[in-house]
């Protein structure tokens, strides 16, 4: 985890941010590469369908895609004409994340950055989609944190 994201937050939380992240990068380590984003689950590719369908029209639409695991999700979006920007804990993940939207030909704004500390401006993004990140979403302090950043759509589930 980058030690500079987690600057300024609560020292009971960076542990656990910590902890996720070195958790999450065994999990993506053992995964084998299946880069046909078609193919791709988390064991729910419907919710992450339902999930995005939530947000409406992607077509141009500013995106902040939290925890984005290996990058299902995010692609997606960008494949509908999203701009999407995602944040992700485990550099591990991020990598897959990569070479995934390399394979499916489009580009993302990639982030190694906790949910708990966004660093983006006020009113940065039109939508937020946050799934099954359930050390972070979808409680109050996780909207709370989320409003600041977008106002209009949100998508966050358990
Ligand atoms: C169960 S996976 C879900 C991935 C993806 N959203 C999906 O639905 O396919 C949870 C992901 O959230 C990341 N994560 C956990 N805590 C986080 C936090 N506080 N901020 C950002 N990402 C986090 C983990 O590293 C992991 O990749």
């Amino acid at each position: 985890m980058d030690e500079q994201q987690l600057i300024g937050l609560p020292d009971e939380l960076v542990e656990r941010i910590r902890e996720e992240a070195e958790e999450n990068d065994d999990i993506y380590r053992r995964r084998t590469a299946d880069l046909d984003v078609s193919r791709i689950h988390y064991f729910h590719s419907e919710m992450v369908s339902w999930a995005i369908r939530q947000l409406g029209d992607l077509q141009g639409a500013r995106i902040l895609d939290i925890g984005i695991g290996d990058g299902h999700s995010s692609v997606l979006m960008a494949l509908a004409g999203a701009h999407v920007t995602g944040i992700e804990v485990s550099p591990v993940a991020l990598a897959r994340t990569e070479a995934l939207a390399r394979h499916n030909g489009v580009k993302l704004d990639l982030h190694e950055m906790p949910g708990e500390a966004l660093r983006f401006d006020k009113g940065a993004f039109d939508g937020i989609l946050c799934v099954c990140v359930s050390s972070y979403g979808p409680g109050e302090g996780c909207r709370r944190i989320c409003a600041r950043v977008a106002s209009r759509r949100t998508s966050i589930h358990d």
